[in-house]
Order: C-alpha cells, then sequence, then structure tokens
C-alpha cells in the first residue's frame, strides 16, 4: 500500500489516517479491461475495499440508505472541517459562494446539464419536496404517482391534497414488467384532462427496479403534463445524463451512489420551469427565473458541499462504465443462484437494463421482519425488510467494497431459510 502526502504529513503530526489505496495506480493496472472484464476482477475489486473502512462486525448489504464515503473522501471531508473550523465567518462570508459555485458547476456537469438548471441540496427530499410545495396548484388539479414511490414525497402530495384540494392518483408498477409500453401505459391509464404533473421513480427504492423514464415522460408530455423525476437512488449509481430523461425536475441523494459524505443532494430544474416555482424558503435576490432561489440554506454544514468535490473526484477515477457493471455484475451474481429456488422470490426483474444493485428478494414462508432478523441474528447479514404493496422482502444492497464471498453468505443463508 502506498502512503500518499497526506497521510505522510499526518504522520509525522501525529493524526491518525485512515488507510489510503493509490486510486491512480490501481486503476491504471486495469486500462486494457473492459468495464464487463473488470467487473468480475475479484483481486481488483478487493484491492479497492482496502480504500473504505468496512466494519467486521456485520456483512454490510444495506448500502442503499447511504453510502459510506471511501478513507480517500472522509479524509478529505474532515480536512475541510479541519480548515474552516478555525476562520469559520470570514470563510462564510468570503469564500462559500465562490466555493460552492465550483462544485455546483461539477455537479452540473457530472448530470450533463447547465449549472443554470442545478443546485446542491440536503437531499433528495427537499429538492423535491421544493418542487411539490412550490407550484401554484388548484384544486381539483391532478398528479399521477405509484404505491412504490418514496413515503416523503408521497406525503408532501398528501399535504397539498389537504391545502389546496389536489387529487392524487396512484398506480403500482408490476415487479416483473413484460415490456417498457406495459409501465408507460400503466402511467397513461392514470392521466386524465386534469392531470398536471406524474412523478416517477428513475430506481424504485425498494426493489431496485429501474423504470423507462425516458418514454414515460414523453408520454405524459403528448398528454400536457410535467414530470418529476425521483433519482435518488440513480447518480453514481448507472450512466446517464438528465437532459437525455427530457424530465422537467430531478432530485437526487449525493450521499448515497456517488459516495459524498451525508446531506448533500441535487435539484434540477429545467430551464424554462424555473419561474413557476415558488420557494419553500423565502429569497428575494435573485430574479424568479434564477434557479438560486430555490436554494437558499441558511448557514449550513459547507464542508459537506466541498467533500462533494472529492466524491466526484474518486468516482470519476473509477468511473461510471466500470461502477454499473460492477453494481450490475453483484446483483446478477447472488440473484441468478436463488431466482429460480423453492421457497425464494426475487421481487426484481432480471433484466439487465432494468435494475442496478438493488435487489428485493423474499422467503415465502417468512415475514420480511423475521427474514431480515435472522439473517442478522444467525448470519450477520445486514439487510432492511421491506413489507408493503407488491414487495415482500428484504432489500439486498451491495456496494464497490462488497465481494461475492459476501454474496456468497447471502445465498447460503437463504437457501438455508428457505
Ligand atoms: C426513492 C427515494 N426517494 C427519496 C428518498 C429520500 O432520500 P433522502 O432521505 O436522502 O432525502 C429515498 C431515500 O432512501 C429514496 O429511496
Amino acid at each position: 500500500m502506498l502512503i500518499n502526502k497526506r497521510q505522510f504529513l499526518q504522520s509525522l503530526t501525529g493524526l491518525a489516517a485512515l488507510p489510503q489505496i493509490n486510486l491512480e495506480v490501481l486503476m491504471s493496472s486495469v486500462e486494457a479491461q473492459s468495464p464487463q472484464q473488470v467487473a468480475q476482477n475479484e483481486v481488483f475489486w478487493s484491492e479497492l475495499r482496502k480504500g473504505f473502512t468496512v466494519t467486521k462486525d456485520f456483512i454490510h448489504l444495506e448500502n442503499g440508505y447511504y453510502v459510506l464515503a471511501s478513507n480517500e473522501v472522509l479524509e478529505s471531508y474532515i480536512q475541510h472541517i479541519r480548515d474552516i473550523n478555525p476562520i469559520s465567518s470570514r470563510y462564510m462570508r468570503t469564500r462559500q459562494f465562490d466555493d460552492k459555485l465550483t462544485v455546483r458547476k461539477q455537479l452540473a456537469d457530472l448530470v450533463g446539464a447547465s449549472h443554470e438548471e442545478v443546485v446542491i441540496t440536503r437531499n433528495t427530499t427537499e429538492s423535491l419536496d421544493t418542487i411539490i410545495s412550490g407550484i401554484d396548484w388548484k384544486s381539483g388539479d391532478e398528479v399521477v404517482m405509484a404505491v412504490q414511490d418514496y413515503g416523503a414525497m408521497v406525503d408532501m402530495f398528501k399535504q397539498q391534497a389537504r391545502r389546496y384540494g389536489i387529487v392524487n392518483k396512484i398506480i403500482s408498477v408490476p415487479n416483473h414488467p413484460a415490456s417498457d409500453e406495459e409501465i408507460v401505459e400503466l402511467y397513461a391509464q392514470a392521466i386524465t384532462p386534469k392531470t398536471r404533473m406524474l412523478m416517477v421513480c428513475h430506481i424504485i427504492n425498494v426493489t431496485g427496479h429501474i423504470l423507462p423514464v425516458q418514454k414515460i415522460a414523453d408520454m405524459a408530455h403528448a398528454k400536457g403534463v410535467e414530470v418529476m423525476v425521483d433519482g435518488a437512488h440513480a447518480v453514481g449509481h448507472f450512466d446517464f445524463k438528465i437532459p437525455d430523461l427530457h424530465c422537467d425536475y430531478y432530485g437526487s441523494s449525493l450521499h448515497k451512489w456517488l459516495g459524498c459524505p451525508l446531506g448533500a443532494g441535487l435539484l434540477y430544474v429545467k430551464k424554462d420551469k424555473i419561474k413557476q416555482i415558488w420557494p419553500l424558503i423565502g429569497e428575494t435576490n435573485y430574479p424568479d427565473d434564477d434557479i438560486r432561489k430555490l436554494n437558499h440554506t441558511g448557514t449550513h454544514p459547507v464542508h459537506t458541499d466541498l467533500a462533494l468535490a472529492d466524491a466526484i473526484k474518486f468516482h470519476q477515477k473509477i468511473g461510471i462504465q466500470r461502477k454499473e457493471a460492477r453494481l450490475r455484475y453483484l446483483q446478477s451474481y447472488w440473484t441468478s443462484q436463488v431466482r429460480n429456488h423453492p421457497g425464494i422470490v426475487v421481487n426484481t426483474p432480471a433484466d439487465p437494463k432494468r435494475h442496478g444493485a438493488i435487489a428485493n428478494v423474499g422467503v415465502t414462508k417468512l415475514k420480511p421482519a423475521d427474514l431480515a432478523k435472522m439473517l442478522m441474528d444467525k448470519y450477520k447479514i445486514w439487510t432492511v425488510a421491506i413489507d408493503y404493496a407488491n414487495v415482500h422482502g428484504v432489500r439486498v444492497t451491495p456496494h464497490l467494497f462488497t465481494t461475492t464471498d459476501d454474496l456468497d453468505a447471502l445465498v447460503k443463508a437463504l437457501k438455508e431459510l428457505a
């Protein structure tokens, strides 16, 4: 393991440093391999794992909540706190906004959008609730969403229903669709002349099902309906650019697949839609069509914004194609071993274009909560139980530091329990 400059300095000053890897050297070792070849190169991934501090107490397969940051990103984050703390208000008054603009531009580049359409928020909840609360709703306006959508957004729509009399129409997405058209049609059927907005998950968090968002957006736009995408789990997970989705609004959490320390999100608003959104937090310093009006944060942990640049750098050194291929490979690696096993139900589509790292699995004779508890108590495998709508099982979310040995332990446990 090579020691980098920061580790060397820390060893001189006596501050404990987290183990670091030389990512540039590691990446050059796989330069000649395709993403699919790298995806199955266990030697490479076990070296990369050394750049994360992973618990030895349990097998961590619940990385959907948020993903632990790599040691490299974590060290930079801690350094930002150390740097800003002594100068406190001077940093806030003189450098905060320029630094945030620099990172915002990097984030916008990452998702293929103009920085004039992107702001850094705290999370998806803040991003999408800003939009839901910012629309001038009229009584009778209709919104289409799915029962598999995330509770915080659905709750915000319920609040608008109570406050303004909007009507929320809830569809249910099948776990194993026959085609994109089947899903598009489901959403289309729920649209009426009163429908104003459609909310759709880019990837459903409880099943890991990636939805054909662009086709849904094109269908909705043809009927005059705006489209808001919940991309909480998408940025940093698989390769896409927001403008290619043809949506009007997009929110994501960057402490998930991008590996930023807690408290970073993205809000994208298509340029011509910015004007119509009222800010959630009052802001009069910017014109109505400037997205910064939606980003008045008050005093907040600015070191997270700075660490976002480090997370983007780490992510880009690995490369989104390699990351996507590895995450999809890990999911298929274990689901393919249990998908047709008696007593086991996989609630995530097998088609690779419909999933990434996340999958949901049930054991028919066990309640999801009991399955999650047994996996943890008996096998030290940490997952999360999901038990509503058409999803009854535990969500399993590997990450870049997950090994195939971890997944072998999961497969063995599931087969024993079934
Ligand atoms: C689909 C989906 N949307 C929104 C959220 C909310 O994300 P956050 O808590 O980071 O705001 C989550 C969180 O897991 C999610 O899975």
